[in-house]
């Protein structure tokens, strides 16, 4: 079984972060995104994953040198300019030649979903194309489904204005499609999936659901990103748990982590303090500073007080001042 993980994105919402890495690859739980959607597809059966491939192609190749990843090989399909999720499928599955039912997953999701629970409802149904759902307060910004108790989908409404979504269940990024979903994206141009592809589907009767009340997180903003890092540490996934600091970070004795994540290649000096934050590979927090509730891949000056910010790789905050909710750099200004 075959699976593309759409790879490719900007990332444009976690920037700074996603200037220097792209966002599948930013670790939660100490293991980049995209290996956390390996171990999910893993036991499902899948042996082969896809990577849809757009923009910063290069670093996925140099994590995975030897194009495995968790023990499943790796098929890399990097697009010549940037299809949308529809085309990235389309151009992906073609390169890699798939041919028979296959699962697909947005690179930016994490959930606790029982892959091979959705290819048995996808079986039973029939369907075309089967998605996953999950419950959500606030539908306005997500694909919204109308969809009967057999999960049979009447409706499916990308971005619905506020009020008027046919339901709380949206589309969660994981699918199992028939090859035959390939033939109705158009080639060469971009595509989305979500827009063109499933209000096709849906007319034709072939597009079905499965809810589930399974932990799901897009990690796509940075408040999210930061929260899926500490579910990961306080143990809210299924059998995945992680270790605060872990090793081959520099932690200096005096200073103190609190509900953070310290990654390897991190350096927290002397009488520093860390709450609620993600300390990233090549971020340092210098003597003194205190980091609270912020993600840091840069440089924290000495006795510097963060609270609520966003350091990317080349940001770097002055010893002693105080910054609340700022991005640094300032990606609007790049
Ligand atoms: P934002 O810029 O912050 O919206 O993030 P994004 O670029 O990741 O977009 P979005 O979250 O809507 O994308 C959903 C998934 O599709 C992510 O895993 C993206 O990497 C991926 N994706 C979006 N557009 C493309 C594309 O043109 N090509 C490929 N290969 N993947 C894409």
């Amino acid at each position: 079984m075959r699976a593309v993980v759409l790879v490719g994105g900007f990332g444009t919402r976690l920037r700074p972060l996603t200037f220097t890495t792209p966002k599948p690859m930013l670790p939660v739980g100490h293991r980049p995104i995209i290996e956390n959607l390996v171990r999910m597809l893993a036991p499902a059966g899948v042996d082969e994953v896809v990577l849809a491939l757009g923009f910063k192609p290069e670093p996925f190749m140099a994590a995975f040198p030897d194009g495995t990843c968790a023990g499943v090989r790796l098929h890399y399909a990097v697009e010549p300019e940037p299809l949308d999720t529809g085309g990235a499928i389309r151009f992906a599955a073609e390169h890699a030649g798939v041919d028979d039912t296959f699962v697909v997953v947005n690179g930016d999701v994490l959930t606790d979903l029982d892959v091979s629970a959705l290819l048995a409802f996808h079986r039973r149904s029939g369907a075309e194309a089967t998605l996953h759902l999950t419950p959500v307060d606030d539908p306005s910004s997500f694909g919204v489904v109308d969809v009967d108790e057999s999960g049979h989908v009447s409706r499916f409404v990308e971005k619905p204005a506020p009020g008027t979504a046919p339901s709380n269940l949206i589309n969660a990024g994981t699918y199992v499609f028939e090859p035959s979903v390939l033939a109705r994206i158009p080639s060469g141009r971009k595509v989305s999936i979500e827009r063109e592809t499933f209000p096709q589907i849906v007319a034709d009767g072939r597009l079905y659901a499965m809810a589930t009340d399974d932990y799901w997180v897009d990690t796509g903003r940075p408040s999210l990103y930061r929260q899926a890092n500490l579910d990961m540490l306080d143990g809210r996934r299924r059998s995945l748990v992680c270790v605060a600091v872990e090793p081959g970070a520099s932690v200096d004795g005096s200073a103190r982590i609190e509900h953070s994540l310290v990654a390897k290649g991190a350096r927290v000096e002397a009488d520093a303090k860390v709450v609620g934050s993600v300390i990233l590979p090549g971020a340092v927090v210098h003597r003194g500073a205190e980091v609270v509730d912020s993600i840091v891949m840069g440089d924290i000056g000495e006795r510097a007080v963060l609270r609520g910010c966003v350091i990317g790789a080349s940001g770097t905050v002055a010893g002693g001042v105080s910054v609340s909710d700022a991005l640094v750099p300032d990606p609007s200004a790049a």
